[in-house]
């Protein structure tokens, strides 16, 4: 049991430290010190932020080690320095950070041999090494924005997806009202604001099989969406008006056509791939102009989750098992979303697709605790983000590692956010109100 766990959170820890190396090594250094976007830290920042975050909780707080570098913490606290000044700060160099993240790793793998798998809340089912691995591979994301962001010819590659289709899917399903259980108290390495469980009732309501595709958001675009100020939230007007937003980012019209540049390549709009690089205003914007709305944070929980047939919430849409490549288009695998439609083995019980991968999906919810919600181990990771200025994000993306994506995953960003691998679904409600019969 304890020695199954300690090859899960080995495996977890090496899977994250792999992808690090590709997100890193396929650069020279100039390109890990350069600030490819003012949005973004230097590569190099975040690979050296991944050690010392290491090293302040699995090798001092978990491992009661000494402090191998105190002298760098407060160089890469993100509370410190915003994003933009970080290139300024007397970071490690590329050699260096590797050197250091190394360093403290092969000090941590030693404490996972050792250390005692239970006692302690933060060990208990090794979750202080899930919790790292995940923080990781969430840097990883972060790095592959940067990646995005950059100028310049691709430096990544990856194999294509599958070719999936939306063929003889309805658009829509109707997810039956009543209550479900949201968020969890048993996952073991489910973070603080995924729990803990608790009731929810929601409405019977009508949800998107599939994310909206670019296709479907060329009609809103080519019908006016941007210069019609009925779809949008004032907010969100502001901006596309102050920033001359006319499409997704890293979209441009050439002629009849649409491009978009991906990882360095330029290339048509895929009509059939779930729109990303939109922020919660243009998802929210489009939604209204469809005579729509986007999901609550719960209703995109209960559609992921509740299993009509057993009346329980489940891990996954698919059931409890883990995601395979069968299931959802994670990881890194690709350096796309699949077309709309694609992976019918992950769909839930009622025929919902891509739930889980592809894009993160924009939802109506403002981020707030749960009801009962203790931060844990630390208030920076969610408690200080609560409130009504960020909105939660759902079901992770291409980019997303499987270790940190599951039915009850809460990201959250800005409404504002388009660098992102954010898209969304829609909704409507299933009763319509002030109707008369
Ligand atoms: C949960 C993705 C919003 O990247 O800001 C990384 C994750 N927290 N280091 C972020 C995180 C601390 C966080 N998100
Ligand atoms: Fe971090």
């Amino acid at each position: 049991m304890t020695e199954d766990l300690r090859r899960l959170a080995l495996d977890a820890l090496t899977t994250a430290r792999a992808r690090t190396a590709t997100l890193t090594e396929c650069v020279d250094d100039h390109e890990l010190t350069a600030q490819h976007s003012p949005l973004m830290s230097p590569l190099v920042w975040d690979l050296a932020h991944i050690g010392n975050q290491e090293e302040q909780w699995l090798l001092r707080t978990v491992g009661g080690r000494e402090a191998l570098r105190p002298e760098i913490d407060s160089v890469y606290d993100a509370f410190e320095h915003p994003r933009a000044l970080r290139p300024t700060l007397p970071l490690l160099a590329p050699a260096e950070a590797r050197t250091y993240a190394s360093d403290v790793r092969g000090r941590v793998l030693d404490i996972l041999e050792s250390t005692p798998l239970e006692g302690r809340r933060l060990v208990d089912s090794a979750f202080a090494f899930g919790m790292i691995a995940q923080h990781e591979q969430q840097h990883d994301e972060t790095m592959l924005i940067t990646h995005q962001l950059r100028k310049g010819p691709a430096a990544l590659t990856a194999p294509e997806p599958a070719a999936g289709s939306a063929e003889g899917l309805p658009a829509e399903v109707l997810v039956p009202g009543g209550p479900f259980t949201m968020g969890t108290s048993t996952e073991p390495w489910a973070l603080d604001n995924e729990r803990p469980a608790h009731q929810r009732t929601v409405p019977a309501f009508f949800l998107d099989t599939m994310p909206v595709t670019c296709g479907a958001y060329i009609a809103f675009i080519e019908d006016g969406g941007y210069g019609d100020r009925r779809w949008w939230a004032a907010e969100g007007w502001d901006q596309i008006r102050q920033h001359d937003i006319g499409a997704p980012l890293f979209w441009r019209r050439d002629g009849g056509q649409w491009l978009r540049r991906r990882f360095g390549v330029t290339e048509p709009v895929p009509m059939d791939e779930p729109v990303l690089h939109v922020s919660w205003y243009e998802a929210d914007a489009y939604a209204r102009w469809a005579g729509r709305r986007l999901p609550t944070e719960e209703e995109w929980e209960k559609a992921a989750r509740h299993d009509p047939a057993s009346d329980r919430s489940r891990r996954f849409p698919w059931g409890d098992a883990d995601p395979s490549t069968a299931h959802a288009n994670l990881g890194q695998r690709h350096l796309r979303p699949a077309p709309a439609g694609s992976y019918p083995e992950g769909e839930s019980p009622l025929g919902v697709r891509q739930l889980i991968g592809d894009v993160w999906e924009w939802t109506a919810s403002d981020f707030l605790p749960y009801p009962g919600f203790a931060a844990f181990p630390y208030r920076e990771y969610s408690e200080v983000f609560f409130g009504s200025a960020h909105k939660v994000l759902r079901g992770g993306s291409f980019a997303v590692d499987a270790v940190a994506c599951r039915g009850t995953f809460r990201n959250w960003d800005l409404p504002v956010r388009r660098q992102i691998f954010s898209g969304f679904r829609t909704a409507r409600d299933a009763a319509v109100h002030g109707e008369r019969s």
